[in-house]
C-alpha cells in the first residue's frame, strides 16, 4: 500500500448491514485501490497494519470514513435554475424552465462555466460518482466530460437524445441526433480513462421518436460490454398518459424502452413511481435499475415511489437528486427525503392503492437508505464491483466525515455511539461535516 488510513469505518454491505469498525485500518494502493480494511483491535501487533515501507499512515482520529454518495440520477445544466420553478408539475415545468435554460448550453463556453459549478457542488456534497444528463448539444457535453475529470470526480455522462416534441429551440434531426451521440461515445471511450463512461441519454418517450429510439438500442448493444443507458421512466401521470397515445401498439410504458431494445442490465431508469406489476416484472426480468428520486417526486407533485416494493421483488434500486426536479444536489437530502417517502407508503398514501402492511413498520432504516446511496445506485449504474462500500479490491472513493467541524449542525456528546453519531450526520449534518472526499484514492476536497 502508499497510504493507511487509520479512523473509523462505516459502511454497508447488504441491504441493511452496515459494518462499523471502530478502530480500522485502509490500506489504499497507488492506483487508488483498497488493499485491506483491518480491525485494528483483532491485530496482534502494529506490525500487521502499518508497518510497510514506503507507506504514509494517516491518523484521522475521531474521524468516520465512509463510502462516497452514488448520486443516479441528476442533470448538470439544470442547477441554472435550481430551487425555481417548484409550484409546476413535470410538463409544465419542462416548458416553463427547463427547456428554455437547456436551450443556453448550445455555447460551449456558457455551458463550461456552469458545469463546473454544477460538479463541484456535488463534489462537495460528497457524491464521489454522479451520473449526468447533460443537454443535446454535442460540444458542451464533451466539456461536461473534460470538466468531471479534471475536479477528479467519478462521472457518467449522457449527450441528451431529443428529436420530437420539443421546441424548435431544443431539437435536433434524428440522424444528427445518432450520429452526434457516436461521436460523443467516442470522444469519451477514447479518452480511456475508467472514472468517465459515456451513457445514452434519450431524455423520454415523448422526446425521442421511434426511429431514433431503435437506432440508439443499437447502438448500446454494439459495444461489448453494452454503453449504459439512462432515461426517465413513468414520472407523471399527464405523461404516461401521453405515452401510451403516442404508442398504441405497446402495452405500456416500460413496453416502449424495451420493444426498443432499450432495457438490459446496464440501463437505470428514474423515478418509475406509477409502473404496474407487469412493469415492473419487465424491469426486474432485465435487470434494468431503478433510480429513487425522492425530492423531484415530491418538488414536481410526481407521486410517492413504492421502494420497500421494488427491493422485495428483486429490482436493483439506487438513490438519485435529479436537480432541479429536486431542488439540491445533496444525497444527504435525497437519503432524508427516500425515508419520508417510505413513511408515506407505510402509513397508507403511497402512489397506489397497494401499500404498506396496514400501519405495521415497513418503512426504510437509516441503514437501507444509506445501502441506497451507496451500494444501491453503484449496482444500479453497474458499478458494484468498482465502489459502493469498502471491500478490498475496490477504488477508494471515500468522504473523511468530522462531526466536530467548525459550524457543524451535530452536536456530539460523551457516550454517543459511533451509529448514534452516523444517524446524528445522515439526518442533521451537512456539507461542512464532511471535510474530504476521494475519488479512486486521489483527494477532490
Ligand atoms: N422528464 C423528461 N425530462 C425531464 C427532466 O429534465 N427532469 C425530470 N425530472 N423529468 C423529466
Ligand atoms: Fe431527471
Amino acid at each position: 500500500p502508499s497510504r493507511i488510513y487509520l479512523g473509523t469505518v462505516i459502511h454497508s454491505l447488504s441491504l441493511g448491514c452496515l459494518e462499523v469498525i471502530e478502530r480500522a485500518a485502509v490500506a489504499v494502493d497507488k492506483s487508488g485501490r483498497i488493499v485491506f480494511v483491518k480491525d485494528t483491535s483483532k491485530c496482534a501487533t502494529t506490525a500487521d497494519y502499518i508497518d510497510f515501507p514506503g507507506a504514509e499512515v494517516v491518523e484521522l482520529g475521531a474521524r468516520i470514513l465512509i463510502p462516497g454518495f452514488i448520486d443516479g440520477h441528476a442533470h448538470a445544466p439544470q442547477q441554472t435554475f435550481l430551487g425555481t420553478g417548484m409550484h409546476l408539475p413535470l410538463l409544465k415545468w419542462l416548458e416553463a424552465y427547463t427547456f428554455p435554460k437547456e436551450a443556453k448550453f448550445s455555447d460551449p463556453v456558457y455551458a463550461a462555466a456552469h458545469y463546473r459549478t454544477a460538479v463541484k457542488r456535488h463534489l462537495f456534497n460528497g457524491t464521489t460518482t454522479c451520473s449526468y444528463f447533460a443537454t443535446i448539444h454535442l460540444e458542451s457535453t464533451k466539456a461536461l466530460v473534460d470538466i468531471v475529470l479534471e475536479l477528479g470526480q467519478r462521472g457518467l455522462v449522457g449527450k441528451v437524445n431529443m428529436d420530437r416534441n420539443s421546441p424548435p429551440f431544443l431539437i435536433e434531426e434524428t440522424d444528427t441526433s445518432l450520429k452526434d451521440t457516436q461521436t460523443f461515445i467516442d470522444y469519451v471511450l477514447t479518452k480511456n480513462n475508467p472514472l468517465v463512461q459515456p451513457v445514452i441519454t434519450p431524455r423520454f418517450i415523448p422526446s425521442v421518436t421511434s426511429p431514433l429510439l431503435t437506432g440508439l438500442g443499437q447502438l448500446s448493444i454494439s459495444h461489448t460490454p453494452p454503453i449504459r443507458v439512462q432515461s426517465h421512466l413513468s414520472e407523471n401521470r399527464n405523461e404516461i398518459a401521453w405515452v401510451l397515445q403516442m404508442h398504441p401498439e405497446n402495452p405500456t410504458y416500460t413496453s416502449v424502452y424495451d420493444s426498443h431494445g432499450l432495457l438490459h442490465d446496464r440501463s437505470y431508469m428514474a423515478h418509475c413511481i406509477w409502473c404496474t406489476q407487469s412493469e415492473r416484472d419487465l424491469l426486474q426480468s432485465r435487470s434494468t435499475g431503478v433510480i429513487h428520486c425522492p425530492n423531484s417526486n415530491f418538488s414536481l407533485s410526481s407521486g410517492i415511489l413504492n421502494v420497500r416494493r421494488l427491493l422485495r421483488e428483486g429490482i436493483k434500486v439506487g438513490l438519485g437528486t435529479d436537480v432541479s426536479g429536486g431542488y439540491t444536489p445533496s444525497m444527504l437530502d435525497a437519503i432524508r427525503q427516500a425515508v419520508i417517502a417510505s413513511k408515506m407508503v407505510s402509513i397508507g398514501q403511497g402512489s397506489d392503492a397497494e401499500t404498506g402492511n396496514e400501519g405495521e413498520y415497513d418503512a426504510l432504516s437509516y441503514a437501507e437508505a444509506f445501502h441506497l446511496a451507496t451500494m444501491g445506485s453503484a449496482e444500479c449504474l453497474s458499478l458494484g464491483d468498482t465502489v459502493g462500500n469498502f471491500l478490498e479490491g475496490k477504488d477508494f472513493d471515500a468522504l473523511v466525515l468530522n462531526l466536530r467541524a467548525e459550524g457543524s449542525p451535530v452536536d456530539v456528546f460523551d457516550g454517543d455511539s459511533t451509529l448514534e453519531l452516523f444517524q446524528r450526520f445522515l439526518f442533521v449534518g451537512d456539507d461542512r461535516n464532511i471535510e474530504q472526499v476521494y475519488v479512486a484514492g486521489k483527494r477532490c476536497k
